[in-house]
């Protein structure tokens, strides 16, 4: 299986999201996201899907979830461990987000794509990133 890239935009304190949301509306960051998925595999959490609502076109969305969750034009998978088995002949697998810690441990990344926000910003979700780079 290809390596697993995350794709995460963080501000300068780490924060890459509030509530279900992104802190930030940035139109060219959002262009550099869509380079970097489009046609690819695109793993995501459950709470991530949800607050975009559907599926992102032109990508294969793969869903994180043990709480049952379904979706018509989405994958699931419960565990990490089946991600081989829906990555098919996929040669480019990108993880949107950051997940949780035990996530990012249990994964390979191959590298991350890293989009810095010039500022602090106010949220809850931190990246935990600092400890894998
Ligand atoms: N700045 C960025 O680049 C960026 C990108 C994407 C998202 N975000 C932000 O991140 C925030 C959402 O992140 P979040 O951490 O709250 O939620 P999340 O990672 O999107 O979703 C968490 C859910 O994913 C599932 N999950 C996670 N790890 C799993 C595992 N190892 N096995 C099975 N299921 C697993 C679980 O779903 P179940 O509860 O269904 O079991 C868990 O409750 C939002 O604010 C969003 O806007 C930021």
């Amino acid at each position: 299986m290809p390596p697993l890239t995350a794709v995460v935009a963080m501000a300068l304190n780490r924060v890459i999201g509030v509530g279900d949301k992104l802190p930030w509306h940035i139109p060219d960051e959002l262009k550099w996201f869509k380079n970097l998925t489009m046609g690819h595999l695109l793993l995501m959490g459950r709470k991530t899907f949800e607050s975009i609502g559907k599926p992102l076109p032109g990508r294969t969305i793969v869903v994180l979830s043990k709480s049952g969750f379904k979706h018509p034009d989405v994958i699931t998978i419960s565990d990490l461990a089946e991600l081989p088995k829906v990555a098919n002949n996929q040669k480019i697998l990108r993880l949107w987000g950051c997940i949780d810690l035990q996530t990012y441990s249990a994964m390979v990344v191959g590298y991350i794509c890293l989009t810095y926000q010039n500022n602090d910003s106010w949220g809850r979700h931190n990246a935990p990133l600092r400890k894998h780079v």
